[in-house]
């Protein structure tokens, strides 16, 4: 065998080669007292080289066994690592794929990264937050006092401790730039609670993702061009969107956002109720109470929120018509979608 060949033969064998014990046949095999290495210079007939060609024999041979040496202590390493891993978990991972399917993401799952892709493109830091809450956060610290009816419709569960199970995102408004300071760019996405009586539409468990942006002469232009820029990215196209008043005590001015319907185009037709308009995101101007709450002086700063439904997202558009369906661990359900974004 050319050298060459021998070279390509044991990168070959030393791939198919797992164990140690594989290694080790395959080093008997070139490097052994009769090894297809070892012998090579016996079975070359010198006599009929001449004194450069002979040199030149013996550069090569050299190279060659310095290649397998190398390989083959290489090869011994990775193998015993394996072996190494295997008896620490138990787990054989040279072992064949079973061919088990991979799981599915779950479709809140698939928006909520959606955001966070989207979002992280506009600069925005994803910020992680607590699911149980401080009475405080929850409701004072975004201007709802403990007089204030928002309280009544967001009742939800307390714990034994004097904590809640916090009713909405913005609960992390003020605790966010307390830990970030300002200017800043975050959205936080999660689960919230409200004690609802559960329905095709309402349920004790959905998810929402908060925006929240403050800096120096923010205005509602911001805002918009923010919502537009996230809406067209979701529903692949350009959307329009239009601002109704819309109170909520952390905000003011306060809005609905809604977006010209996609399927009639704003004609009119039974997913818009025929009004043309979808009713999509809760937003405004951070109220100055709220960044006083924080801290930050809202005679420098001023800033936009935002709550998008990520359960109502994903249920238009995925098309899921029961809510209940989100929170049911139903396999059949799950399976529908795609397994990766
Ligand atoms: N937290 C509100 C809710 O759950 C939604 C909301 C409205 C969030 C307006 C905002 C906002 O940030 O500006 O009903």
């Amino acid at each position: 065998m050319k050298m060459l060949k021998i070279k390509e033969q044991l990168t070959v064998d030393l791939s198919a080669a797992k164990t140690l014990e594989e290694v080790e046949q395959v080093r008997v095999r070139y490097l052994g007292r009769k090894g297809v290495i070892t012998t090579l210079a016996k079975n070359t007939d010198f006599r009929t080289l001449s004194a450069e060609e002979k040199r030149s024999f013996g550069t090569k041979l050299n190279e060659l066994k310095n290649f397998a040496e190398e390989a083959l202590a290489e090869a011994k390493e990775k193998a015993a690592a394996v072996k190494h891993a295997q008896k620490a978990t138990g787990l054989d991972l040279t072992l064949p794929g079973t061919g088990k399917k991979l799981g599915n993401l779950h479709p809140i799952s698939l928006i909520q990264l959606e955001l966070e892709n989207i979002f992280q493109g506009m600069g925005f830091t994803v910020v992680p937050s607590p699911e149980c809450e401080l009475e405080f956060y929850n409701f004072d610290a975004v201007n709802i006092p403990a007089d204030h009816p928002a309280r009544e419709m967001q009742d939800t569960f307390w714990l034994k401790n004097g904590m809640l199970m916090r009713t909405h995102t913005s609960a992390n408004q003020v605790r966010t730039m307390e830990r970030l300071g300002v200017p800043l760019r975050a959205i936080f996405p999660g689960r919230c609670f409200r004690n609802e009586a559960v329905d095709p539409s309402h349920e004790n468990t959905f998810y929402q993702c908060e925006g929240l942006v403050v800096d120096k002469d923010i205005s509602v232009a911001n805002l918009i061009a923010v919502m537009k820029t996230l809406l067209g990215e979701i529903f692949h196209r350009e959307v329009t969107v239009r601002l109704r008043p819309g109170f909520f005590p952390f905000v003011e001015p306060g809005f609905e956002l809604d977006l010209q319907c996609l399927i009639c185009g704003g004609k009119g037709c039974s997913t818009c109720h025929g009004t043309g308009w979808i009713e999509l995101i809760p937003c405004g101007l951070v109220h100055p109470r709220v960044l006083e709450y924080a801290g930050v002086d809202p005679k420098e700063y001023s800033g936009f929120a935002f709550g998008v439904g990520l359960t109502r997202l994903a249920m238009m558009k995925y098309g899921i018509p029961d809510i209940r369906l989100l929170n049911a661990g139903d396999i059949r359900f799950n399976e529908q979608f795609p397994a990766m974004v």
